[in-house]
C-alpha cells in the first residue's frame, strides 16, 4: 500500500496543534488532520458529524482547553481522539472519519487507499 509523508514526527506535540493536510476521498478533494495523542498519532477527515464543515476554530486547534477531546468550533461537539467517536453534542454517537496513518523513522505516514 502506497504511504506519503505528512510530517516529521517532531511536528506532533502531545495533544498539540494538528498538522493539517488534503487528500482525495470520495471524488474530491479533502481536507484532514494528523495529530498526536497519548503518544499514538491519529488522524481524521476534517469535517463534523453533524454538518460537514470543518472542526478547528483557528487552523489545525483542534483540542479543548484540558486538552482531552476533539472540539467542534461551530457547535461543541466534542470527539474522543483515539476513536473519533462524538460523545457530547448534536451529533452524538456518531463518528468522525478516520484516516490509516502510522509511523517510524522520525516520520509520520499517510496509507493512501483509494476512496472512489
Ligand atoms: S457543525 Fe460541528 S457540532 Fe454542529
Amino acid at each position: 500500500m502506497p504511504e506519503r509523508v505528512l510530517c516529521q514526527s517532531q511536528d506532533l506535540l502531545e495533544r498539540g496543534l494538528a498538522q493539517r493536510f488534503t487528500l482525495q476521498w470520495g471524488g474530491r478533494e479533502r481536507s484532514a488532520f494528523v495529530f498526536r495523542y497519548d503518544g499514538g498519532v491519529y488522524a481524521y477527515i476534517n469535517e463534523c458529524a453533524h454538518i460537514p464543515i470543518e472542526l478547528d476554530f483557528n487552523p489545525g486547534d483542534f483540542f479543548d482547553y484540558s486538552h482531552s477531546w476533539l472540539v467542534c468550533s461551530t457547535h461543541g461537539a466534542y470527539y474522543a481522539p483515539n476513536t473519533g467517536l462524538c460523545l457530547g453534542g448534536p451529533c452524538s454517537g456518531r463518528k468522525l472519519i478516520s484516516l490509516p496513518v502510522r509511523e517510524y523513522a522520525n516520520q509520520v505516514y499517510l496509507i493512501e487507499e483509494q476512496h472512489e
